[in-house]
């Protein structure tokens, strides 16, 4: 996958934290303590970019407790190739990734999957979303897997744009799911990882 932008480097293991520096951005494994500070991020995320697609209501209603409870479980089941990443910015961790095998039915074991990728708003155009994506795609290459997936809203034009860029290509796939008592459409987006 040559990407366009960001860090193919691969992660540095240092103890069970992997770890990249770029520039002022470090990357590492999260652990159970970064988990509230990940929820929130989660849920700013959703409020600040999801404001035409979802009801006020139910965005304000979005829970850091309940996405923490989310999130701490995804942490605790050590599911193989299953990571959750933490990028910070002078010591303020300000966005996350998470990465692992792909979910979907018709995802063979060498595809791989970036299951959620999210900035602060505060830290959404300086770069760190280039080196967080950059860094899920190189450690998914990394453990082995063959090409990647991601699914995002039809209409988050952002971050599609921002896959597109990085040489992310449309599957054809689509599937509906229910928020807020909408229904919404999502894409799948794909890359090839060559080793
Ligand atoms: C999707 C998302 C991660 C993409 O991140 P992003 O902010 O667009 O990406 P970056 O942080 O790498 O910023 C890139 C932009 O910052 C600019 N930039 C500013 N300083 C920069 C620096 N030091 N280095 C690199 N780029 C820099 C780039 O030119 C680029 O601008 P452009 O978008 O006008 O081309 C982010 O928008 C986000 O979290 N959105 C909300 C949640 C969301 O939709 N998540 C995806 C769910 S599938």
């Amino acid at each position: 996958m040559p990407s366009a932008c960001g860090s193919d480097a691969l992660p540095l293991t240092v103890g069970a934290v992997a770890v990249e520096s770029g520039a002022d951005l470090l990357i590492r494994a999260a652990q159970a303590n970064d988990v509230r500070r990940i929820a929130q991020i989660h849920v700013r995320a959703w409020q600040w970019a999801y404001p035409d697609l979802l009801p006020a209501a139910f965005l304000a209603r979005l829970s850091v407790v309940r996405r923490a409870t989310y999130w701490r479980r995804w942490l605790a089941e050590a599911a193989p190739h299953r990571q959750l990443w933490l990028v910070s910015r002078d010591m303020r961790r300000i966005g996350f990734a998470a990465t692992g095998p792909s979910r979907d039915a018709d995802g063979d074991p060498s595809t791989g999957e970036i299951h959620a990728l999210y900035l602060e708003p505060a830290a959404v155009g300086t770069g760190a979303g280039r080196t967080l994506c950059g860094h899920a795609e190189a450690h998914l290459r990394h453990e082995g897997f063959r090409a990647a997936t991601l699914w995002t809203f039809e209409w988050n034009a952002r971050a599609r744009r921002f896959y597109e860029r990085r040489g992310w290509h449309l599957e054809g796939r689509e599937k509906t799911d229910e928020w807020g008592g909408r229904v919404l459409r999502e894409v799948r987006y794909r890359m090839a990882l060559e080793p």
